[in-house]
């Protein structure tokens, strides 16, 4: 059964396509990513998902119910971890969950006992008493975590989930997303850290300015776009590099490559024979490297920039 479903969604601010006709189709049980740099327009469209924000045109259903038409009902079935904690700082962590769980109706007794669990379950329990404003950065994404599954949502759609956070919290919380997701939770979430996206993600779509560039799985796009491996050369300085002769000498085993400045990206299903044929381009590299291909190659290769908006 769909869960999410997008068709032609657009999102208009002021003039500017923020989200510019995209079609995706997320699936119940399915943990599916939005990637993208600064400003593509992921969090636009997890705002509509959560109708937060109005949709301009198109359409956009949330377990089958158009999102115009049945906001409350949408709400109760969703757990949100929006970009801003948006927590209440003069209160505890544990009041926090429990004045967000009377937004449901949930009795104050059930609110204590589940407030606990998600505590405990977030590993922030020690905190439960603390003020929010003395939390660390980590520790209120934690919270914040918690607070989106107090009404046991049937989608969970986390916003960034782990920006900001050091790599032991990014870790933990990733621990926990695939423990939600073992346990049949439906995650949407938007990242712009390749690393979540795949570790996470059994499906993404990768964006830039408010459209759609790709879709699948990360292993499949990785395959589709670089191969299984990518060598990385040093060229000395202001070496030419012709094409058509590079991959003459090359053979099959490489694919296709990318120059930045200095840098030559071979990409290849076989990088040991590669290796072996390098002295065939006679260029006295100053610099190689075989490592795995990555969902930043292929974001490189589909938008010539890094996912942080850098040239490589
Ligand atoms: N409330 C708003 N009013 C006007 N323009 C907006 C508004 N919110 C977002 N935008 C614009 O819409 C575009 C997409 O923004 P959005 O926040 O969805 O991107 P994003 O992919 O979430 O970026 P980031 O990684 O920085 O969070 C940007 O050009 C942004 O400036
Ligand atoms: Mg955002």
């Amino acid at each position: 059964m769909v869960a999410v479903k997008g068709k032609k969604l657009t999102k208009i601010y002021n003039g500017i396509k923020a989200v510019d006709s995209i079609d995706f189709e997320i699936q119940q049980g399915e943990s599916f990513g939005f990637l993208g740099p600064n400003g593509a327009g992921k969090t636009t469209v997890v705002k509509m998902m959560y109708c937060f924000s109005p949709v301009t045109s198109g359409e956009l259903r949330v377990l089958d119910m158009e999102v115009s038409k049945n906001p409350s009902q949408i709400k109760n079935l969703l757990g949100v971890v929006s970009q801003d904690n948006n927590l209440d700082p003069e209160l505890s962590v544990e009041d926090n969950l429990i004045l967000f769980a009377s937004y449901f109706n949930i009795p104050r007794k059930t609110a204590q006992k589940r407030a606990r669990e998600l505590l405990e379950f977030m590993g922030i329990s020690e905190k439960s008493d603390a003020l929010v404003e003395n939390l660390s950065g980590g520790m209120k994404r934690r919270l914040v975590i918690a607070r989106s599954l107090i009404n046991h949502p049937r989608v969970l759609v986390l916003d960034e989930p782990t920006t900001g956070l050091d790599p032991h919290a990014r870790h933990l919380v990733w621990d926990q997303l695939r423990y939600l997701k073992e346990k049949g939770l439906t995650i949407i979430l938007t990242t712009h850290y390749l690393e979540e996206a795949s570790v996470l993600c059994d499906r993404l779509v990768i964006m830039d300015r408010g459209k759609i560039l790709e879709e699948g799985s990360p292993r499949d796009l990785i395959l589709k776009h670089i191969g299984k491996e990518v060598i990385e050369l040093g060229l000395p300085q202001e070496t030419p590099i012709d094409p058509q002769e590079l991959k003459k000498r090359l053979g099959d085993c490489c694919h296709d490559y990318r120059r930045e400045g200095n840098f030559l990206y071979l990409f290849t299903s076989n990088g040991q024979e590669l290796l072996e044929n390098l002295p065939l381009i006679n260029i006295p590299f100053s610099y190689q490297l075989l490592r795995p291909a990555t969902l930043e190659d292929v974001f490189l290769k589909l938008t010539g920039r890094t996912i942080n908006g850098q040239p490589d």
